[in-house]
């Protein structure tokens, strides 16, 4: 049974090009594991703090005062610890903080530890990633879920934050529901993303790509960026509807001026009840099973108008709105408001956490969907999370760009490893 012998950070790049955490773990036996923590654009205001620098170098993003208290604070107080004490581990981090939003010793510094000594515990035990976070589920709620692979979801078409066009809802993904495996779910993706292009390029429309992978033309309007996604589901020869299906990130704290809901791509300016009637109506026209924030953080009255109205035919998933924050998400959940969360390690900052949030969600029914952000690195930990706690979704970018990919890549092997580990419908 090895026991951590040291804990060392160093400043990397993720996907954008900025500076992001990544930490090795070395055990006394040798054995060392790695991480590397991700970084959002349209991130909640109730996230966990994010700690950077500030200055000049990387535009005041640089993250060495994190890096440096890795080495500094969080190596000795972690040595000879058991790194199976995964819960005993993320405590001490957290006390060590001592704050409630981690802006202390940065969310960034401790998930990067979080996630190096979830690693460090699966290779040192000679198991996969995702059978030890089966086994810490276990160990951290005392109860049991089943593995599966999840369902992708991929956004193929970025607007919103992601992408310098005029489309503003964040995301237009793809959910490839009536796949028989992981492997047929990621061929009929990556085919309806390639006709997509054709499609685009046909109508002499931009080919280039948003942060998450996902294509960013202008357009007229939201609703044309679902029919042009219809449009390439047809021409893959699956059906709109039932082969595959559409979500939507509206990710709409980004558009909302505390009273209005402004879609300045389509020049309308909308309260929760005009834009819940949008929401319903693209619901009604075209096959969207899930619709991601859509109404703003603050906007309980709005969320409570929204799953009313849809919330029974419709995913509707937390993601600035519950920031994978335990307290938070119960807050919503008594209030009613939607029916699934979002779960982003880095909203929270632990393993532990994440885990605890997740828990909650089983018990009340609330579906949990494993998410990339869409600053990442090849770092492939959610692809483990998301089949060890049997989570049934995840949303990890368009089938492009290889710090996308390396999350799909990852499920793909694990489906070939693991014969008994089948797809979630
Ligand atoms: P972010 O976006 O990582 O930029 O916050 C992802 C999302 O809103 O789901
Ligand atoms: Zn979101």
């Amino acid at each position: 049974m090895a026991l951590i012998q040291s804990v060392k950070a160093i400043q990397v790049l993720d996907s954008r090009g900025l500076p992001t955490v990544s930490c090795k773990i070395t055990l006394d036996n040798g054995i060392t594991a790695s991480s590397t923590v991700p970084s959002g654009a349209s991130t909640g205001t109730k996230e966990a703090l994010e700690l950077r620098d500030g200055g000049d170098f990387y535009k005041g993003k640089g993250v060495e005062k994190a890096v440096n208290n890795i080495n500094t604070l969080i190596n000795p107080l972690l040595e000879k610890l058991d790194p199976r004490d995964q819960q005993l581990i993320d405590q001490k981090l957290i006390d060590l903080d001592g704050t409630k939003d981690k802006s202390n010793i940065g969310a960034n510094a401790i998930l990067a530890v979080s996630l190096a000594v979830s690693h460090a515990a699966a290779k040192d035990n000679n198991v996969s990633l995702h059978e030890h976070f089966l086994e810490i589920y276990h160990n951290i709620t005392g109860q049991k879920v089943n593995p599966s692979l999840p369902m992708p979801m991929l956004n193929i078409l970025n607007g919103g934050e992601h992408a310098d066009n005029n489309i503003d809802i964040q995301e237009f993904m793809i959910i490839p529901k009536g796949a028989n495996t992981f492997k047929e779910a990621m061929r009929w993706s990556s085919e309806i993303y390639w006709n997509l292009k054709s499609i685009l390029k046909e109508k002499k429309l931009s080919t280039g790509v948003g942060d998450e992978g996902g294509f960013a033309p202008n357009l007229q309007s939201n609703e044309e960026a679902i029919k042009l996604i219809i449009e390439a589901i047809n021409a893959s020869n699956l059906i709109p509807g039932e082969d595959v299906f559409i979500a939507l990130d509206c990710a709409a704290s980004e558009f909302y001026d505390g009273t209005k809901y402004n879609l300045a791509g389509e020049n309308k300016s909308l309260d929760s009840t005009a834009f819940a009637n949008y929401l319903e109506e693209l619901v009604d026209k075209y096959p969207i099973i899930s619709i991601e924030d859509g109404m703003d953080e603050n906007d309980n009255e709005g969320w409570k108008i929204l799953t009313e109205k849809i919330g029974s035919r419709c995913q509707l998933v937390g993601d600035d709105l519950f920031v994978t924050n335990k307290t938070i998400f119960q807050e919503g959940i008594n209030n009613n408001l939607a029916n699934s969360i979002l779960i982003k390690f880095n909203q929270i900052g632990s393993i532990t956490e994440t885990i605890e949030t997740i828990q909650i969600a089983n018990k009340h029914s609330y579906k949990s969907i494993i998410s990339h952000r869409s600053g990442e690195t090849e770092d492939t930990t959610i692809s483990d999370l998301a089949v060890g706690l049997g989570a049934g979704q995840i949303k990890t970018g368009a089938p492009c760009r290889s710090d996308r990919v390396a999350k799909y890549n990852r499920l793909l092997w694990i489906e070939e490893e693991s014969p008994n580990i089948n797809l979630s419908q």
